[in-house]
């Protein structure tokens, strides 16, 4: 079969997904993990036509100026923060995300954080494997914080938001949502979650899930004066973006104890994390990995090709990206 469409996918992917896309396209798979610049990307989209994107390549207006052969941009990732959809709709391409693949086992993830900031598991295991367990531990040695029976603060409820939620009952916790809309009731008798308006959320919760997504209005939604609001024996858990919380006000709040403890998946400016956050006993600090189960990224991989194919008019979703971002593209592809 001649291959009228050529694709360039931006970082290493599961090698069945790529002998999947090469079956329709002429494939151009980077083979090394690593972040292009602007100047690199605008060349490398130049002449393809249709790409699967890697969270830290940022795709906008002026990457894709003057291209008039790109059709689909497929994002490796629910959150597209790292896309500008407003200039890609502008310039006629189809922009596309994986959501829903990932809602169960971010939620898991959250729940990791959660469990192992509260019990004190990295700091604990940390000692121990320095050899400090030597002789009989104190009774009151490690205290945490208890998560069970305590009430459950989610801002930002989304699909994986609610994930989350659901988890609580088995919990025995009582769950609060803060979101610029209310869900249906059915949703919120399902999740047996109510809403309520942030600063309450923020005074009342026990432990806080932050699940919203990177924008402008959503920088900094945590800062100094917000972490002021919430209880010092709070656990707090970013699995959202870096730049939703004031990394440097939260290492303060952590270092003097207003907050009990931390779990973070997501930092500003990551890979670089705030050295105080590095220092800090109290908080559990993972490399964005809260997607990360073999089958999660697979289905994120397999879902991220489905979309481009389906753009590009190959496959049984032909002309229908399951998940696009810009519908109103559609007719021009
Ligand atoms: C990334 C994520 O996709 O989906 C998102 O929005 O942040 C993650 O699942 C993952 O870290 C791969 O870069």
């Amino acid at each position: 079969m001649s291959k009228s469409h050529s694709v360039w996918v931006s970082r290493p992917l599961f090698p069945e997904v790529l002998a999947h896309l090469a079956q329709y396209v002429d494939l151009h798979a980077e083979t090394v993990e690593r972040k292009h610049t602007a100047a690199e990307l605008r060349e490398k989209l130049a002449d393809v036509d249709g790409a699967i994107i890697g969270l830290s390549d940022r795709i906008d207006g002026e990457v894709v100026a003057g291209n008039r052969r790109l059709r689909v941009v497929s994002n490796l990732a629910v959150g597209y923060n790292n896309f500008d959809v407003p200039a890609l709709t502008a310039a006629g391409i189809l922009a596309t995300n994986t959501p829903d693949v990932l809602n169960e086992t971010t939620a898991d993830y959250a729940w990791a954080l959660l469990l192992a900031a509260a019990r004190r598991v990295s700091s604990s295991e940390r000692w121990l494997r320095a050899g400090n367990w030597r002789g009989n531990m104190r009774f009151d040695d490690w205290l945490g914080v208890d998560v069970h029976g305590k009430t459950m603060g989610i801002l930002g409820m989304g699909r994986i938001g609610q994930a989350i939620a659901r988890r609580a009952y088995g919990f025995g916790m009582p769950v609060l949502y803060h979101n610029r809309s209310r869900l249906p009731e059915a949703i919120e008798r399902e999740c047996r979650a109510t809403w309520v308006e942030k600063p309450e959320l923020l005074r009342r919760a026990d432990h806080l899930m932050l699940v919203l997504p990177y924008n402008a209005q959503n920088h900094h939604a945590i800062g100094a004066a917000e972490l002021a609001l919430m209880k010092p024996t709070a656990v707090l858990v970013n699995i959202a973006r870096g730049g939703i919380v004031d990394d440097a006000a939260l290492a303060v709040a952590l270092g003097e104890g207003r907050l009990a403890a931390a779990g973070l998946d997501v930092f500003e400016g990551e890979p670089s994390v705030h050295p105080a956050l590095r220092e800090l006993d109290n908080a559990v600090l993972s490399p964005h990995i809260a997607s990360a189960s073999a089958d999660t990224r697979r289905a994120m991989a397999q879902l991220a090709a489905d979309n481009l194919l389906a753009a590009l008019g190959h496959g049984p979703d032909a002309g229908h990206p399951p998940s696009l971002l810009n519908p109103q593209v559609k007719g021009r592809a």
